[in-house]
């Protein structure tokens, strides 16, 4: 195992630990919702988002705790972006990080209400208290995830690629896209530490170029291995994007084109890394992993 790999690990570890104290199983009928949204939350996954809010917040002296709470209610918003994203009505896949995915492990109606669960309960994360002892910087955070889950972000990006209008985009309108869908919840968590930190412009600005651009290589990757990969290396159903014509780099450039775009994106994100020095490494080697890893 790599140094990254290890930290990753780590990282993971933790916010898998502190969701599962922060999502309590309770009994009685309440307790199925409960049940799914412990399933999708607990259950695996790479957990990048929570290591960029735990990396961007290492370069401002962020305490680990507060950190992690970020982090954890991030990967909570995540996790239920992907509950609804496997449903019927969207990608109706049935399998989700090599396990069956949510409204199959349940029912659709308990997926959902699980989706809805971890999206709320994500923001009461990050407005206790425990989060960070400003309310000012609580607001300013909460706000920001908020902006990035909602029709401007996740949401919005979501909406276009279900969209009739999907299959005629072209560079730029496929670059929109992904920056919605995958790029605002990834350039958020970059982004948080900077907040939890309450970093200067210079800071803020270098971790939302450096995000941006990572974001977007991310995506691009996860297209790649759609076409490229097996559903059995990847835990979820592989060539589902070319058989449901979604738009992608992929389906506009080629597999070659497509990757070449990727590796300008990872170089570009870490040239914006400069003013962090030596601190940012763990960055630096996220950015070159998101093109590398083979899920
Ligand atoms: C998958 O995200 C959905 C996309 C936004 C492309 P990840 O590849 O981070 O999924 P997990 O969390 O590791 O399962
Ligand atoms: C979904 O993108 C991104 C989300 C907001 C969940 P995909 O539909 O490509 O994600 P996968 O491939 O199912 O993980
Ligand atoms: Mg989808
Ligand atoms: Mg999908
Ligand atoms: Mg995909």
């Amino acid at each position: 195992l790599t140094e990254l790999d290890e930290a990753m690990r780590r990282t993971g570890d933790a916010v898998t630990a502190l969701l599962d104290t922060l999502l309590p199983a309770v009994a009685g009928p309440r307790g199925r919702v409960i049940e799914a949204m412990r399933y999708s939350a607990l259950g695996g996954g790479k957990r990048l988002r929570p290591f960029l809010v735990v990396s961007s917040a290492a370069l401002f002296d962020v305490p680990q705790a507060q950190a992690l709470r970020a982090a954890a209610a991030i990967e909570m918003i995540h996790c239920y972006s992907l509950i609804h994203d496997d449903l019927p009505a969207m990608d109706d896949a049935d399998l989700r990080r090599g396990r069956p995915s949510a409204h199959k492990a349940f029912d659709e109606a308990t997926a959902i209400l699980a989706g809805d669960g971890l999206l709320t309960e994500a923001f009461a994360v990050l407005a206790d208290p425990a989060t960070h002892e400003k309310a000012e910087v609580r607001c300013e955070l909460i706000a920001a995830v908020a902006h990035a889950a909602g029709a401007a972000g996740m949401v919005g990006g979501q909406m276009i690629d279900l969209s009739d209008e999907r299959a005629a985009l072209d560079l730029d309108g496929i670059t929109e896209l992904q920056a919605l869908k995958t790029g605002a919840l990834i350039r958020v968590s970059a982004l948080a530490g900077a907040i939890l930190g309450e970093a200067d412009d210079a800071a803020r600005g270098a971790l939302k170029g450096y995000s941006e651009a990572l974001g977007l290589a991310f995506q691009i990757a996860d297209d790649l291995l759609d076409a490229e990969s097996t559903t059995e290396a990847l835990g979820k159903p592989a060539g589902q994007d070319s058989g449901a014509d979604k738009a992608t780099f992929v389906a506009l450039m080629g597999i070659e084109g497509a990757r070449a775009r990727a590796h300008v994106l990872v170089r570009e994100a870490k040239a914006q890394l400069d003013l962090f020095g030596d601190k940012a490494d763990s960055l630096r080697e996220t950015a070159d992993y998101v093109i590398a890893r083979r899920h």
